[in-house]
């Protein structure tokens, strides 16, 4: 059993519970890799997926999960939406549950709205992304899939690189490897980088090379120009030559280190294509856990003890 009723963040979870979700996605990884992808256990189960942000990964990988743990799934974006008439999130969310849902995902561009929720409604709710706080779901797909390439993660080095300020994947990615006993290295342009983010157990590196030399992975992040209201750094053409990692810098270290990336990528700025498309990469192994890691999650905070 999970220590947690909801999702909300990686800051609530214990390490005993990402071993769980971890245990319980290799099973699951298992079942998607036979011809019939599907197993009945949430049958009795109707989801609600809850997105008031774009998405292209998260939203459809949470629907495949659901459907292929036979789920009943109800979708609901707020472009096109009573949204745009002045509802608000309660209500929203209430008049969703009012149809006999269970289980809620939500992304919102406001940091904290899936906590907020929590305190208002019954249903488990699985934060997709809270503004520029948590993405959960996301770092626990990272971390399983740095685990299959490095094993046990504890001791191994990971470096982070790009816009840790506006960055809800560098928050969860931080918690996550330090509960499970890594070393973190945030890398980035000092206006990237949140003052004081040392106290979260990171060592902090301004010079790309530097932070690369000796790590096992390299998770690169987006820059997130929707998020920042005033230029950060000059130009993106300044930023790619600082701190865009190419195939270049990556054969400079010597050694083949493992090159992710959450998505969706910004070719040519925080990651080239010969970088991105190289065998290091292993951007399209992340996405194709994520099905897995999310089958677990939904699994396993819906209550159910044995996979069908
Ligand atoms: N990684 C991620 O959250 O991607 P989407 O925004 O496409 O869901």
């Amino acid at each position: 059993m999970l220590s947690v009723k909801h999702l909300l963040g990686i800051r609530d979870l214990t390490p005993g519970d990402i071993g769980l979700i971890f245990k319980t996605a290799d099973n699951f990884k298992q079942v998607l890799q036979r011809p019939i992808k599907k197993v009945p256990s949430l049958r009795d189960t109707t989801v609600a997926n809850i997105f008031f942000e774009n998405s292209t990964r998260t939203r459809l990988s949470f629907e495949l999960a659901e459907k292929r743990l036979g789920a009943d799934v109800v979708n609901f974006s707020a472009s096109g939406s009573s949204v745009s008439k002045g509802e608000t999130l309660i209500d929203t969310v209430k008049n969703i549950l009012a149809m006999k849902v269970d289980m809620v995902v939500m992304r919102h561009a406001a940091s904290g709205a899936p906590w907020f929720l929590a305190n208002h409604i019954n249903a488990s709710i699985i934060n997709a992304g809270d503004g520029t706080n948590e993405h959960p779901t996301q770092a626990l797909l990272d971390a399983y899939s740095m685990r299959e390439q490095v094993g046990d993660l504890k001791g191994k080095h990971v470096t982070i690189v790009g816009d840790i300020m506006h960055s809800r994947v560098a928050l969860s990615n931080i918690y996550c490897l330090n509960k499970l006993g890594a070393k973190v290295t945030i890398a980035g342009p000092p206006t990237l980088i949140p003052k004081h983010i040392e106290l979260l157990g990171v060592e902090v590196q301004h010079n790309l090379k530097k932070a690369l030399e000796n790590c096992d992975v390299a998770n690169i992040l987006r820059i997130q120009l929707e998020r920042q209201n005033k230029p950060l750094f000059s130009t993106l053409r300044e930023y790619a030559l600082h701190y865009g990692v190419d195939k270049a810098m990556l054969d400079s270290l010597g050694r083949d280190i493992v090159v992710m990336h959450p998505g969706p990528i910004n070719r040519g700025v925080e990651l080239s294509s010969d970088a991105a498309d190289s065998k290091q990469s292993i951007i399209l192994d992340q996405v194709e856990n994520g099905v897995a890691v999310r089958m677990a999650v939904i699994y396993l905070l819906s209550g159910k003890r044995e996979i069908e």
